[in-house]
């Protein structure tokens, strides 16, 4: 793992940071691979990342767009990952819809959707059981409590090693997530933290020893490389 720590002056500067990296990776991608999968990030920092990408001019059919993580809603309710992300960046570029990969949540149960986004993906990336795709990027926020994706401290979630997709528990509230395993597995993965109140739970994460558990952002350590882009906190 190749990991470096940003710490920017602004949110402005992070997210300018974000896009020249996530072009770079994403041009790499294209010509070493043919294609760029890139997993996107949910919450509210991303978003002017993925206004800024829809500005530029880009090979949209050979870049293909997941979510990293789903909070178990109708795609067209306030809360949806993937409906912040088309109306952002999806909705204004010419991507072929079927290079849009949204976790599935209209099943009326959290693990049968789940299970068919896991043979989505072993689908499209040819992988058998057992075996877990590279994203060539994965964008990832953090929570105040450490949480990353929907990997939430002290869940079940944070255990499973042999899915490449499960069911995170939001203070009871279910919502679909890569696993960390599946996180771990990419090429590129960048962390997008900004404001103080991620000051503790940061912290905890960069701490020499902590518990994973309790602070699940400790998981990540990608094969490929780890940005972390930070603003607004003291490192
Ligand atoms: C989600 C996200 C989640 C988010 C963090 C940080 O579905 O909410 O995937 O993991 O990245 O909670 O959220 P903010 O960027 O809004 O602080």
């Amino acid at each position: 793992m190749n990991k470096q720590v940003k710490l920017l002056q602004s949110k402005e500067e992070l997210i300018e940071q974000a896009l020249e990296i996530c072009l770079a990776k994403m041009q790499e991608a294209i010509s070493q691979r043919g294609q760029c999968t890139i997993a996107l990030a949910g919450g509210n920092t991303p978003k002017p990342l993925y206004e800024s990408i829809a500005t530029q001019n880009l090979p949209w059919d050979k870049i293909h767009v997941f979510w990293g993580d789903e909070r178990y809603v109708d795609p067209d309710h306030s809360d949806s990952n993937q409906k912040m992300a088309r109306q952002a960046w999806l909705d204004r570029v010419p991507i072929p819809p079927t290079n849009i990969h949204p976790m599935p949540t209209g099943a009326g149960d959290p693990e049968a959707d789940a299970s068919s986004h896991d043979a989505h993906l072993r689908e499209f990336f040819q992988v058998s059981p057992g075996d877990f795709p590279s994203f060539d990027l994965i964008l990832l926020g953090m929570g105040g409590d450490a949480h990353t994706a929907s990997l939430f401290p002290h869940t079940d979630a944070l255990q499973i090693s042999d899915r490449l997709i499960t069911v995170g528990n939001k203070d009871g509230q279910p919502r679909l997530t890569f696993t960390a395993p599946l996180i771990n597995q990419a090429h590129c993965v960048i962390f997008l933290v900004a404001g103080a109140d991620k000051q503790a739970a940061l912290d905890r994460v960069f701490a020499e020893n902590e518990d994973e558990m309790k602070y699940p952002s400790r998981l990540i350590q990608p094969k490929g490389e780890l940005h972390w882009l930070l603003t607004g906190v003291n490192i």
